[in-house]
């Protein structure tokens, strides 16, 4: 079982609110300490990274930021997280660290030299993941742009912006094209180095990557976003998929779609990592469990559900008729005609098989409390092991992360109670057991045979000749 925590340099997680509970010291996001304290644990139990999500808008309603969101801090304010992944590769030496960094803002050269930077400071431990982006329409008044980029036209960006990315990590520098000789006085080899030359639909390149080649070389490649669109772009790119799944028929179907679109993209489909979300809530006994869960939910709101639903979709539930399906969204007369352009994975999750859809009544209903996260476990050790292996064994999916309600308090519980449960049953290795590698997070969570791109990936055709 492969396991991360999902975090955010921000007041909470998930699209719900918790950092007011006494249990929560979430609002400590800004202290490095918290951050090192939060890695160094995770780093003992056993997980396989830390993992951040990220994004420069916040949600909206009638074009502006809803008061509810700043006084809940529903997906707003926080800190870039790129900032401190040094500080905590510092105080840690196995655990890898994930980072969101949305396409489609700026160059690709300097995302490329970002990624590129953190891979050397961390000695290979770091992930890249792509996203297209949340919050489209704050993020399009933010940056001064006159309309927001087409959903399915944003992916399109993100093939090519990511493609560059593989070539400037990939193609410009072949092994030992940095010599470093003193005795010599040669510092680069520059019959080894290859020149970029990239004019595509949305990004021009031409000339050198200044970063030498790093442990990795390219991070490893996670990617949220699970519409049709978003699968794709997922399966032909993606390392391990972060997929969104409340329901195991929904989840395993997800999966089997995935796998399925990666081997028809010529890659190896059993070698990309599927995770899901997870929230765990693990108490001493069942009663406690239960106790504590009860908190966090009297907490939720119909209010807090619908903000950050429509930051991810542009929907505004609390407007739309509460006992009609939510399919009024694209069937009624005069509806909106940019339904799904922000974003499709939050619509789709609540269409039905047959394609009808839940009243928007129940929608949030089933929101409340929900937001964005995925499963959610509730137990005594024993309870949470035997659910979370019963999601694994019905879904195809590699593993979980962890969405906590109460941060970092869930953490330490779930690494007390819960990981001895899983290294028991044999579901999770103990860090001992496992081989190290080189210590990159690729060899982390793959076969462990190299911290470089797998041959199948598209990556590995920008690798000069060379180097193969
Ligand atoms: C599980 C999951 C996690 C996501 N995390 C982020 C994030 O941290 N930052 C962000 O800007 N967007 C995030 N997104 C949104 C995606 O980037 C994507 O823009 C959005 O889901 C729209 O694409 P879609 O229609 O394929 O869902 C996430 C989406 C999913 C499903």
């Amino acid at each position: 079982m492969h396991l991360g925590v999902f975090e955010v340099a921000g007041p909470q997680v998930g699209g719900t609110l918790s950092w007011s509970h006494p249990t929560s010291d979430s609002l400590h996001y800004r202290d490095p300490d918290h951050w090192v304290a939060v890695a160094q644990l995770l780093e003992a139990a056993g997980f396989d990274f830390l993992f951040f999500a990220d994004g420069y808008g916040y949600p909206s309603r009638d074009g502006d930021l809803p008061a509810a969101a700043a006084r809940d801090g529903l997906n707003f304010s926080g800190i870039d997280p790129m900032l401190l992944i040094p500080v905590l590769a510092r105080e840690t030496s196995r655990i890898g660290f994930v980072v969101t960094s949305s396409t489609g803002i700026d160059h690709p050269v300097a995302m490329a030299r970002r990624f590129a930077t953190l891979d050397h400071l961390t000695g290979g431990r770091i992930g890249w993941n792509v996203v297209t982006g949340a919050s489209q329409d704050t993020i399009a008044q933010l940056f001064g742009h006159t309309a927001m980029v087409a959903h399915d036209t944003r992916y399109e960006m993100a093939e090519e912006f990511l493609d560059l990315c593989l070539q400037l990590w990939e193609g410009c520098w072949e092994d030992g094209a940095l010599r470093e000789d003193k005795a010599a006085g040669v510092y680069a080899d520059p019959d080894r180095l290859h020149r970029i030359e990239h004019a595509g639909a949305h990004y021009s390149t031409s000339g050198y990557f200044t970063v030498p080649p790093s442990p990795q070389r390219t991070p490893v490649l996670f990617q949220a976003g699970s519409s049709a669109r978003g699968r794709e772009f997922a399966a032909g790119n993606a390392e391990c998929i972060f997929v969104q799944g409340t329901s195991l028929p929904h989840t395993a179907a997800n999966v089997t779609d995935l796998r399925a679109r990666a081997g028809a993209a010529g890659r190896d489909p059993e070698s990309i990592v599927v995770l899901v979300g997870a929230t765990v809530t693990v108490g001493t006994t069942h009663e406690e469990a239960l106790a504590k869960r009860a908190e966090f939910e009297a907490m939720q709101t119909d209010e807090v559900a619908a903000i950050i639903y429509a930051g991810n979709t542009g929907i505004d539930l609390l407007a739309l008729d509460p006992d009609r399906p939510l399919s009024q969204i694209t069937d009624d007369a005069g509806a909106d005609p940019r339904v799904g352009q922000m974003g499709q994975s939050n619509i789709d999750r609540f269409r039905r098989p047959d394609g009808t859809t839940p009243l928007v009544r129940e929608v949030l209903a089933e929101l409340r409390g929900r937001g964005t996260r995925g499963f959610t476990v509730v137990g005594d050790a024993v309870e949470v092991a035997d659910q979370l292996e019963e999601i694994m064994d019905a879904t195809g999916v590699d593993g979980f992360l962890l969405e906590a309600i109460f941060s970092p308090a869930d953490h330490h519980a779930f690494c007390e109670l819960v990981v001895p449960e899983l290294q028991r049953r044999g579901r999770l290795l103990r860090e001992e057991d496992r081989s190290a590698g080189s210590g990159s997070l690729r060899e982390r969570l793959g076969d462990g045979t190299s911290a470089h791109l797998s041959p199948d990936h598209p990556g590995a055709r920008h690798v000069p000749l060379a180097r193969v």
